[in-house]
């Protein structure tokens, strides 16, 4: 057996040689097995007897076609071949065409493979991409719907985050609170226990020399103590007052409820009731400024404002001198100003002036709890008022309030 038998004969591959006549003359083992025949069964037939039956006959025209320009070429390039089994089976080829010349005489030789085993794998892979392709689709869809879950979680992580610092804040201020009320408590104790001391050993001193003087002759000295008592007790009852007043100011519960009076009247009235007070040789000098029109102010607030700044005056003014306080109704406005010639209040101290329980390292022995401003401008800031001072240490102080002319009640 030459070479080429033997590659006939043993390929794995159809082998279909036809004449020019489409008349199969030759086939390889493998064809028959290709298309279901045995031995010599289809030399002698047309090349149509394998093709499904419907495209037998325009086979027969493509025939002429390829014998008229004959070239090696591959059949139905880019479509779908089908081959016709013996029994009538159809199953999907490949197929390329060779014709040569052999004994002067044209032959085609068909080279034919079974391609069912790739069309299906091609099929299956088809449709692994296409599952694949909707998986992709699916894993997108699932990836960018955790995306957004996950920026929504950034997004309400960032929120409690900021309520939570929100709420660290608040605890933070709540106790920042906290501390200053305990410095307040503890300054409160001692300033109290203080000045509750003096005027107790004062009362308890008078009460014991009262005692001892009891010959007819001492009524005098008995009466200069009695007097130091009552101004002992008074001093206690300011104390607690101021005590009683600012606890009012903080828990909110003081009144405001303006009702209209007589500026003039009520300064006059107050004059009078710090005559009692005054050192001696101390003058409280009243002037007045413009008409004397009813003001609508709240009266309770206004008379403390101005009884605490006249007590200031008398206090930390020495005897002999004099003390003005100064009334004007403006336009829009009411001014009120209190002047001394005291003591005064060093420039550096005067920042601190209205804070609880502050007092100028001036005022040396001077009684006081350092209350009485802190209560004027917390009435102030009810009223719609404002207070400035002017002052320097041993330049007397002057008080200015101001206050708007007519204020209709607060809700
Ligand atoms: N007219 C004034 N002259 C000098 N210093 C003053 C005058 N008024 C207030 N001060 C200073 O301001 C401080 C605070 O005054 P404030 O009236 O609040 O308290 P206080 O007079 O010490 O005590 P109180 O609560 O009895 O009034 C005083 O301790 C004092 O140092
Ligand atoms: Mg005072």
């Amino acid at each position: 057996m030459d070479l080429y038998e033997a590659i006939f004969q043993s390929a794995k591959l159809g082998i279909v040689i036809s004449n020019d006549q489409g008349v199969i003359e030759r086939v390889n083992p493998f064809a028959n097995q290709l298309f279901g025949y045995e031995g010599e069964e289809l030399i002698g037939q047309k090349i149509e007897v394998l093709l499904p039956l419907e495209l037998r006959e325009r086979h027969v025209a493509h025939r002429g076609d390829f014998n008229a320009h004959p070239r090696a070429r591959a059949m139905g390039f880019g479509m779908d071949l089908a081959a016709r089994k013996k029994d009538g089976t159809l199953f999907p080829v490949e197929v390329s065409l060779a014709p040569y010349e052999r004994l002067g005489k044209r032959e085609i030789v068909s080279f034919v493979s079974d391609i069912t085993e790739r069309r299906r794998i091609s099929e299956e892979l088809k449709t692994l991409n296409v599952e694949l392709e909707r998986k992709v689709g699916e894993r997108t869809q699932e990836l960018s719907q955790a995306f957004l879950e996950l920026r929504q979680s950034h997004a309400s992580l960032r929120e409690e985050m900021e309520q939570r610092k929100k709420a660290e804040r608040a605890v933070q201020e709540a106790l920042e609170r906290e501390r200053e009320l305990g410095e307040l408590k503890s300054r409160f104790v001692a300033t109290a226990s203080h000045e509750f001391r003096t005027p107790l050993s004062a009362i308890l001193s008078s009460a014991e020399l009262i005692l001892r003087y009891r010959a007819p002759g001492d009524a005098e000295k008995r009466e200069r103590h009695i007097q130091s008592i009552k101004t002992a007790v008074r001093n206690l009852n300011g104390i607690l007052n101021d005590f009683l007043s600012l606890e009012k100011i903080e828990q909110g519960r003081v009144e405001y409820r303006p009702s209209r009076f007589s500026l003039v009247g009520l300064v006059q009235e107050l004059v009078g009731e710090m005559r009692a007070l005054v050192k001696p040789g101390q003058r409280i000098h009243h002037r007045h400024r413009g008409e004397d029109e009813p003001v609508l102010l709240e009266k309770t607030l206004l008379r403390s404002i101005l009884l605490n700044l006249l007590s200031n005056a008398v206090k930390y003014s020495p005897e002999e001198k004099e003390i003005c306080l100064c009334t004007e109704i403006g336009d829009s406005e009411i001014r009120i100003v209190v002047e001394d010639h005291g003591i005064g209040i060093p420039a550096s101290e005067q920042k601190h002036l209205f804070e609880t329980f502050f007092r100028a390292k001036n005022v040396a022995n001077i009684q006081g709890t350092g209350l009485g401003l802190n209560i004027v401008k917390s009435y102030l800031d009810m009223m719609g008022g404002v207070i400035q001072v002017e002052s320097g240490e041993n330049r007397g102080a002057t008080f200015k309030v101001l206050l708007p002319k007519t204020r209709e009640p607060q809700p």
